[in-house]
């Protein structure tokens, strides 16, 4: 590993893209990670949900970095960790240089949870590049895997076009096709101006704390958008 970043005086600078990996507690963020370098314990992976509590940066080749996030979501993480976790991810997503590209991992069997639309919604209105995948693809046959995508689309308000990609770290399952946005946003970096954040813009996820599983129900924004 390149770095565990702890607070933003350690996110890497630098001309290297980076690409975020992002989405709740044991969605597979590590293990997707691992899949896409071909190292099978580059990232940390682990049945413990939320266990990861610093941001890890993976140089890729001396070409682009891979930023593992800390999960969301999971009930048992004390308040205090909690702010902390909203604290280093905001500072990260908001820094300088900040993603070039948020990927967004949802449980294929479980689909997108209030969070991650919240969470889609910050980094499209800070114009952050992002897509989102669907992981585990392995534990669910091909139908229900199509089915889960237009469902996810549906709620995270996704044009049909750009709908969810599906992944499996286990199989290899759409890695490639991955690698392919990932390689844009690469190439994307070289072109576009970076507009800085908007001061004081709020949050990732909303107030009052939609972080708790029950608080998340109460400020579950509209999911009927046409
Ligand atoms: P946190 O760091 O706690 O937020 O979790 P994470 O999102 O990094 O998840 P991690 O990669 O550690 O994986 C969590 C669990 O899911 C582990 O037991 C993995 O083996 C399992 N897992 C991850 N990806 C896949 C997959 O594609 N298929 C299957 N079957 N299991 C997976
Ligand atoms: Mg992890």
């Amino acid at each position: 590993m390149e770095v565990s970043a702890r607070d933003r005086s350690a996110f890497p600078r630098g001309p290297f893209p980076q690409i975020a990996f992002m989405g709740a507690s044991n969605v597979g963020k590590s293990s997707l990670i691992n899949r896409l370098v071909n190292v099978r314990r580059l990232a940390r992976t682990s049945k413990t949900p939320g266990r990861t509590r610093a941001i890890d940066f993976y140089l890729v080749n001396r070409k682009l970095y891979f930023v593992d996030l800390p999960g969301y979501g999971y009930a048992k993480v004390p308040d205090g960790i909690r702010a902390a976790w909203k604290r280093l991810v905001e500072s990260y997503l908001q820094g300088d240089p900040g993603p070039d590209l948020g990927i967004l991992l949802v449980d294929v069997r479980r689909g997108p949870r209030p969070q991650d639309l919240q969470l889609l919604e910050w980094l499209a209105s800070r114009r952050l590049e992002n897509c989102v995948v669907l992981t585990k693809t392995d534990k669910l046959s091909r139908n229900r895997v199509d089915q889960s995508a237009r469902q996810a689309a549906r709620e995270l308000g996704l044009p049909a076009e750009a709908g969810p990609l599906a992944v499996s770290a286990e199989t290899g399952d759409g890695i490639p096709s991955l690698w392919n946005v990932i390689d844009r946003a690469c190439a994307a970096r070289r072109s576009h101006t970076l507009e800085p954040p908007t001061p004081g813009g709020g949050g990732i996820f909303v107030a009052g704390g939609a972080e708790s599983p029950a608080s998340a129900e109460r400020t579950r924004p509209g999911r009927d958008r046409s």
